[in-house]
């Protein structure tokens, strides 16, 4: 059975100093909920990934890196290697966050090589996926994130999905400026990369979470929705506090969908 993925890139916000208290809350907030059912994870700077990796194994908070080179070592200035992220702890690497894709010129072609680097390491790919704006309105979005599952999946076996998660978030729902998209609109672009994956993969189990502007308010609608496994949420889940209070707010909507479906 498919856990229940909620987690947070903290992007560029937390120092060591604010990572560890937050871990170290969110821990301690969290403790009754079993592992087994719930994957939760942090994504934070690179610099507190030591010090996090640490705690986040003694809190049972899994640990992710914002990006990741795809080579093991080489002629890569400011790069840093799944190898090294390894040595530090981190279990997840998030790749092709929009912000990523906006600002840093990332492609999907060196998302492909980021995927098939965290595999050949043992690390999940986190493969964050959605359509901007301009093309939602040019209403090619279902063709754009067919097109990034697609190259960024590239040549990956089935086996590999063991490993494998997809966030989908709408650029234009990202961050102060985004808008939630409506649960409908949700729902509609998640049916449409299950449909990509099986029909690249046949039938599998890649956890499928939703980001972009997720809030105290719409949190539990969106974790109703079909195909959606998780929830990767940025600003309302910076405080441990608030994001105790959406987690224990999803969770008995994400099991009331599981246990339908194991009667369906
Ligand atoms: P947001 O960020 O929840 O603040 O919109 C989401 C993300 O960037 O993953």
């Amino acid at each position: 059975m498919k856990k229940i993925y909620l987690g947070t890139n903290t992007k560029m916000y937390k120092n060591i100093g604010g990572t560890v208290a937050f871990l170290e809350e969110l821990g301690r907030l969290t403790k009754n909920i079993s592992r087994r059912e719930l994957e939760l994870f942090v994504i934070p700077s690179f610099t507190t990934l030591e010090t996090a990796g640490r705690l986040g194994e003694q809190q049972n908070i899994r640990i992710g890196a914002q990006n990741m080179g795809w080579a093991d070592e080489g002629q890569f200035t400011g790069e840093i290697s799944p190898l090294m992220l390894r040595e530090v702890g981190v279990t997840i690497a998030e790749i092709a966050h929009s912000e990523r894709r906006q600002l840093f010129g990332e492609t999907d072609e060196a998302a492909n090589q980021k995927v098939h680097a965290a595999l050949r390491h043992g690390i999940t790919a986190l493969l964050c996926i959605g359509e901007t704006r301009q093309q939602k309105e040019l209403g090619i979005a279902d063709e754009i994130l067919r097109l990034q599952l697609k190259v960024g999946l590239h040549s990956l076996r089935k086996q590999d999905l063991a490993s494998v998660w997809i966030a989908y978030e709408p650029v234009w729902a990202i961050g102060v400026n985004g808008e939630p998209a409506t649960p409908e609109y949700a729902a509609d672009k998640h049916r449409v990369i299950v449909d990509t994956l099986s029909e690249l993969f046949g039938p599998n189990e890649v956890p499928l979470l939703y980001g972009g502007s997720v809030n105290p308010g719409n949190a539990a609608q969106l974790a109703g929705l079909p195909h959606v496994d998780g929830l990767f949420i940025g600003r309302s889940a910076w405080n441990a506090e608030s994001f105790n209070h959406i987690i224990r707010s999803v969770l008995p909507v994400f099991r009331a969908k599981a246990a339908v479906s194991i009667s369906a």
